[in-house]
């Protein structure tokens, strides 16, 4: 198991950082191309940014919509980096991620079929049409770690695990970010003049939605938790959280509309403070806001009768639901 040298958001020098990324990438690439998947959330924004500046146009970048991405999502990033002059191709590839989701109840097997229906099934064939040698990943050290410690299975964790990328899906991986972690990632966005808004986002999981629905993943309920999200999500953009989130729940609840028995869904919303993700305790929000956010949600999703707010810390808890 390779042990990763640390690099501490505190002490880091991030111009001298970039520029030692920047070299290092066009070496390993040297006259190839590589290719990167951008999900949207900080550390594949921040990588796709950095491996623009060091490749320019020989850098393929691509977003692949899952079906299990926030609402608007896909469009929203690719309009975003269009801006910087970054061009992203949208590939729909949402159905091979459903079917690879369907019946799967279990929390590591459906993070493993979104691991192997991007890598294997989509992004590795495109990986192998583009004839790229190198994936840009934006990897960070909390994923190792959390990974390598059996906690949950981050999708994008091979090399630690004794995985040959190039043995199991035919291509290298250069992973820049691999010894920073959330906040060094960030003063890297800065440094990189990314948009506030790129880098400063809450941080979202590789296996997206799907991270946060407890049971079987379909389209339906997909469609639930991504409306609960935006809901939270706009209610608590001004709260200065680490990170916050909706899940839907298996079990349904006794709940009541217009006088009659109403058996309907459950969300549970969690707001986390944290530096690291390591661990988080949940943010003291007010009642207030807390209702707001039950009475849009019961109001705005019929099926939902039931939302609970999360207070217990990590650990015990982990950020997200799977
Ligand atoms: P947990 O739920 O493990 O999450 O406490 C810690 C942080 O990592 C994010 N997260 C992921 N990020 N791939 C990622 O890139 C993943 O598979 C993944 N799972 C969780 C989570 O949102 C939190 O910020």
């Amino acid at each position: 198991m390779i042990k990763m040298k640390e690099i501490k958001a505190s002490n880091m020098n991030v111009e001298k950082f970039i520029d030692d990324k920047v070299r290092a990438i066009r070496e390993a690439v040297g006259d190839g191309l590589a290719i990167n998947a951008l999900s949207g959330g900080v550390d594949s924004s921040v990588v796709t940014a950095l491996g623009h500046r060091a490749l320019g146009d020989r850098l393929k970048t691509y977003f692949i919509d899952n079906g299990i991405m926030r609402e608007g999502e896909p469009a929203k990033v690719a309009a975003a980096f269009k801006k910087l002059g970054i061009k992203v191709e949208v590939l729909d590839a949402s159905k091979a991620f459903f079917a690879a989701l369907k019946g799967l109840t279990d929390p590591e097997e459906k993070r493993e079929a979104i691991t192997q229906t991007f890598y294997k099934n989509v992004f590795g064939k495109l990986v192998v049409k583009s004839k790229a040698n190198y994936l840009l990943q934006g990897t960070i050290l909390t994923d190792v770690d959390e990974t390598v410690a059996g906690i949950k299975r981050q999708h994008n964790v091979f090399e630690q695990l004794g995985i040959d990328p190039q043995k199991a899906f035919g291509y290298k991986i250069l992973e820049p970010l691999i010894e920073l972690r959330k906040d060094g990632v960030r003063k890297v966005g800065a440094g990189l003049g990314l948009p506030a808004g790129m880098f400063d986002r809450i941080p979202f999981p590789g296996p997206a939605l799907a991270a946060r629905v407890i049971g079987e993943v379909t389209p339906a309920k997909i469609a639930l938790v991504k409306k609960a999200t935006a809901i939270t999500e706009a209610a608590l953009k001004n709260v200065k959280a680490f990170q916050y989130l909706a899940i839907l729940h298996e079990d349904r609840v006794t709940g009541m509309r217009n006088n009659k028995r109403a058996f309907g869904n459950q969300i549970e919303i969690r707001c986390w403070n944290s530096i690291d993700a390591r661990t988080a305790r949940p943010t003291r929000l007010s009642f207030d806001v807390l209702e707001k956010i039950a009475a849009k949600i019961t109001k705005d999703i019929p099926e939902v009768v039931s939302v609970t707010y999360n207070i217990t810390s990590k650990p015990t808890s982990t950020i997200e639901a799977i």
